[in-house]
């Protein structure tokens, strides 16, 4: 497949048509990135059905990982919907479910034994997480960080920071508290803070657990201090409170390590996966230790199409393509790459105030001037849409709308990557000299 080629204007005809229907059918509050119309994804490339073909950095949203409709799992699902598509594991269980969660165990950090539940969507993984943290300490509060995103149901939404357009008059869950994170531009509060401010909070025999995203995704790839995450780990384990890696978006080789937290070499209670973990099927998980499964009465979580075996012989082919292409490996060279021109770029514009993430997981932030640290929110929106306009899907990020974070497919060719490159930069260029 060729990379970016437009033939048609952006929305073409077929395109447009498919938005009427749209108009008149889809629940209008859910909003699009991209004007036209999918057809086909190979890679990290879309072509539209009018023929036109994009480039994606956002990856449906950072699912794909192993890039759009990979073959080996292609054809695992083809075999595998052939032979049966569902069951629910609770009535008839099948093998795709016990192999899958003996390879994500395997990849687990923690000196301890560790089990998987499957669900569907990562908001129900962290609404999980937090059920089994309740469960098992039978505590109810739930400590989260500014900035994070953790989901979209009730209790998902209220850990997640950004209030417009996530809160929007839904109410709230109970017995959850956010904290600060450290950030050396926006405030003077260190790693070892995190004890007091825990206890000012909350009462910490009450809390059940912390949830925190190793790098935040809809926060824009903030990257906590090696000293705040090993006081996280310290202070959970001294009250007895749950440390829940929430890896919905960070899991899975985007580092440069399997699991983000292996960044910081400490190793979590409980890790929330999901996103790419099956190639674009919807599946999440909790994986775990052992103890805290056990601790709660058979039956009392699961889902009707948690772990459904489609959804799991996607996720088998997903690590097994990991392993055999060592896209780990790859996420360090992308992510250098990607590095290398974003300094290129940060010298050339102004607008462009930081850069950070870890490997292949890499952003931008976009600030009004140097010297302040006021979020330009105007021109990150442009750069996207003017990207968009040259072929290149883009994601923003951040409580400010003024990050660009990048989500590519680990597939990716370094040509792809560098033409992409080349449009943001120009897209800055032109936003920036308007
Ligand atoms: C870190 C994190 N947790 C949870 C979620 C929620 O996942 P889902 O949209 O699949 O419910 C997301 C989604 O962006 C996420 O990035």
């Amino acid at each position: 497949m060729e990379n970016i080629v437009i033939k048609t204007e952006v929305p073409g005809p077929k395109s447009r048509e498919i938005a009427q229907k749209r108009e008149k059918y889809v629940a209008s509050t859910l909003d699009s990135l991209a004007p036209f119309y999918i057809a086909k994804g190979e890679g990290a490339v879309i072509e539209d059905v009018d023929g036109n073909k994009f480039l994606d950095f956002t990856g449906g949203w950072g699912c794909l990982v192993v890039g759009y409709s990979p073959k080996t799992v292609v054809d695992a699902v083809k075999e595998q919907v052939e032979n049966y598509i569902h069951t629910d594991f609770t009535a008839t269980p099948y093998e795709p479910y016990a192999e899958l969660a003996k390879m994500i165990v395997e990849k687990t950090p923690g000196n301890f034994e560790k089990q998987v539940i499957f669900l569907n969507s990562g908001a129900e993984a962290v609404e999980n997480a937090v059920k089994i943290a309740r469960g098992a300490t039978r505590r109810k509060g739930v400590i989260v960080f500014d900035k994070a995103f953790h989901g979209r149901t009730l209790l998902t939404m209220t850990m997640t920071h950004r209030a417009m357009p996530y809160k929007y008059n839904f109410g709230t869950a109970s017995d959850v508290y956010r904290l600060p994170s450290p950030n050396p531009h926006r405030n003077k509060y260190t790693p070892h803070d995190f004890e007091r401010l825990l206890l000012d909070t909350a009462y910490p025999e009450d809390v059940a657990a912390v949830v925190i995203e190793p790098v935040q995704g809809e926060g824009g790839f903030n990257v906590p201090p090696q000293e705040f995450i090993e006081e996280i780990r310290r202070v959970t384990e001294k009250y007895g409170i749950l440390f829940v890696a929430d890896e919905v978006q960070s899991g899975y080789g985007r580092t440069g390590k399997f699991f983000a937290i292996e960044n910081w070499g400490v190793a979590p209670d409980l890790i929330t996966l999901g996103k790419s973990i099956a190639a674009g099927f919807p599946l999440s998980a909790v994986v775990g230790n052992k103890k805290y499964f056990d601790a709660l009465p058979k039956g009392s979580i699961g889902s009707t199409f948690g772990g459904n075996p489609v959804a799991c012989a996607a996720g088998i082919e997903v690590i097994k393509m990991i392993d055999e292409q060592k896209l780990l490996d790859r996420a360090i060279q992308l992510g250098k790459i990607i590095r290398k021109r974003f300094d290129e770029m940060q010298k050339k514009y102004p607008v462009i105030k930081e850069i950070r993430g870890i490997g292949a997981m890499c952003a931008i932030e976009f600030i009004k001037d140097r010297e302040k640290w006021e979020p330009d929110p105007d021109t990150c929106g442009k750069v996207i849409q003017e990207s968009l306009k040259n072929g290149l899907l883009l994601a923003g990020a951040g409580l400010h709308k003024n990050i660009i974070r990048l989500l590519v497919p680990l597939v990716i060719t370094e040509e792809q990557l560098n033409e992409g490159l080349d449009v943001l930069d120009r897209a800055i260029e032109t936003v920036t000299k308007a």
